[in-house]
């Protein structure tokens, strides 16, 4: 796997000729922050060697290398899903890569279901802490020591001092937001009633089935990780007829991207 990483990794700063400091993972229906991306350079995953091909729909798959916020920028406009039956090592292959492109720290959003009673659709959450409920973590297997230690503190994993550069950020630009526990698990089935109130239980706040993988490797290899949620639906809606759909996630997390990109955007100026 090391020579995989290093060999994608090549590939791409011969290609680029960019060396990244910042990676930015675009959450479903979020992929809308790399138009700001300027002198960017995009390259589709199906031309990148050993990366995985993203397959579900509002994932357009690529990578694309540039300037943001003035800081030299790598994001991964698409992700892969453990649902979409990518094994964790696949799943988490583009942030070893980004390792070895030379990124110190990572941005990580997603869409995500509110269990929080507190949360209204359209929120944005800045994640404090997860739960890894997927059935496997991503380091399992054989430890490479050039990549992080054998038993990660997992402690202070999201970046506190991101955390409150965010926040100020947010009230500096009349952006509401909230701040929680982000609990992932498989998919591709939303939660059941009962599903959600264990969540809850368990002390979460949202729902999701991607980036506690990706930053568990992220932080493995000592990068600094900010992670944010756009809340697209809620476990208790006000009209409990109302069903989630993908269409319907889609739509919210679009409503939710200016605000995103603004928070993003003046985010990295500072990190
Ligand atoms: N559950 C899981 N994943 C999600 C949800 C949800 O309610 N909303 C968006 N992604």
């Amino acid at each position: 796997m090391l020579t995989k990483f290093k060999e994608t990794a090549k590939f791409l700063s011969e290609k680029t000729k960019f060396e990244p400091e910042i990676g930015i993972i675009l959450g479903s229906g979020l992929g809308g922050l790399a138009d700001r991306i300027e002198n960017a350079q995009a390259i589709a995953y199906e031309d990148i060697p050993n990366f995985p091909v993203s397959t579900v729909e509002g994932h357009s798959g690529k990578l694309i290398f540039g300037l943001l916020g003035g800081r030299k920028v790598v994001a991964m406009q698409g992700r892969f899903h453990y649902y979409e039956g990518y094994g964790m090592k696949e799943v988490t292959f583009p942030v070893r890569v980004l390792h070895f492109l030379g990124v110190k720290s990572i941005i990580v959003s997603n869409a995500a279901g509110g269990l929080n009673p507190k949360f209204r659709v359209g929120n944005l959450m800045l994640i404090n802490d997860h739960i890894n409920y997927f059935p496997e973590n991503p380091l399992h297997g054989k430890n490479f020591k050039e990549l992080g230690v054998r038993f990660p503190d997992m402690s202070k994993v999201y970046d506190p001092e991101y955390i409150k550069a965010a926040e100020k950020i947010a009230a500096d630009n009349n952006i509401p937001i909230q701040k929680g526990i982000y609990i992932g698990s498989t998919g591709p089935t939303l939660e059941t009633p009962a599903e959600y109130r264990l969540f809850r239980t368990f002390g979460a706040d949202a729902t999701g089935m991607s980036t506690v993988p990706e930053v568990i490797v992220a932080h493995h290899q000592g990068m600094r990780v900010f992670g944010m949620s756009v809340i697209t639906n809620v476990s208790e809606p006000e009209d409990p007829e109302i069903e989630t759909t993908h269409d319907e996630v889609q739509n919210v997390a679009g409503d939710a991207e200016p605000r995103m990109t603004t928070l993003i955007t003046e985010l990295i100026k500072v990190m």
